[in-house]
């Protein structure tokens, strides 16, 4: 196998990234741990989150992994800068919140952006807030619940939808015609969100924008695997492998074998 592109996340949620990751990039090996022996990441503290971001990312890159995407935003929020200043060889990719897109997009003048309590309250994100909330209002609004509804592997059901509800129709209220998920394990849930926003309202997803950031990192650094066989999947886990093992693979839309990291 040539030298994989390392994925993490805080669980299974970056597994929304690793496929548009395989869509855009069919050859390239992939590695990808999900930390959900520790999730959630959203309200543990700075300190552990970065710990957990750069061990991680030291193991992706032992396993030689020629570039790492941080599949994760509350990760990215808090410790992007630690993981490239300690790994500056390495190409990182990281997901953010897709606000840049989404304020060019409403029509209302009011988007919604669902993301984790962490991810809200880092500087990136409050930079990107203030950048481009000055033509559009931005709301903001934590998931509560979400992650872990997702790390159950329960997307549908009565306690999902209450739970969507509850933070989905604040921001349709107040007149969101956009909403920014920004978190990797809302896509999950996409189709709960879009039944309480009703059809009019556009969901945006920016994992496709960082598989194409992926590959131009890979060419301008000459390290796009060669086309030709499909690049082979590896997936580790930090939790129960009996348990993530059927999730993960329902997520990923095929059977997989997890092994524990
Ligand atoms: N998927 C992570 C994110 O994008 C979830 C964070 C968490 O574990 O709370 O933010």
């Amino acid at each position: 196998m040539g030298q994989p592109v390392g994925v993490f996340d805080s669980g299974v949620g970056g597994l929304s990234v690793l496929r548009a990751i395989r869509e855009e990039l069919p050859s390239e090996a992939l590695v990808y741990v999900g930390d959900s022996g520790n999730a959630p990441y959203g309200d543990k503290s700075h300190d552990f989150v970065q710990g957990r971001a750069s061990t991680i990312t030291g193991f992706l890159i032992d396993q030689r992994a020629k570039a790492v995407v941080v599949a994760c935003n509350t990760a990215t929020g808090i410790a992007v800068e630690l993981l490239r200043s300690e790994f500056p060889n390495v190409p990182i990719v990281a997901i953010e919140p897709a606000v840049k897109p989404a304020a060019s997009r409403t029509k209302s003048g009011v988007v919604g952006v669902l993301a984790t309590a962490g991810t809200l309250a880092s500087p990136n994100v409050t930079k990107l807030l203030n950048t481009y909330g000055v033509d559009v209002e931005i709301l903001t609004q934590v998931g509560v619940g979400l992650v872990e509804q997702v790390e159950k592997g329960e997307l549908t059901g009565k306690r999902t939808r209450s739970l969507v509800e509850a933070c989905v129709r604040p921001l349709i209220e107040r007149g969101a015609d956009v909403l920014v998920l920004g978190c990797t394990h809302y896509p999950f849930l996409t189709a709960e969100i879009q039944a309480v926003a009703g059809p009019e309202v556009e969901i945006i997803d920016p994992a496709t924008a960082v598989a194409r950031e992926l590959r131009r990192r890979l060419a301008a650094a000459g390290l796009l695997a060669p086309g030709g066989a499909r690049g082979a999947e590896h997936f580790l886990t930090t939790g129960d492998r009996e348990t993530a093992s059927p999730i993960m693979s329902r997520l990923w839309g095929s059977p997989i074998s997890v092994e524990r990291m």
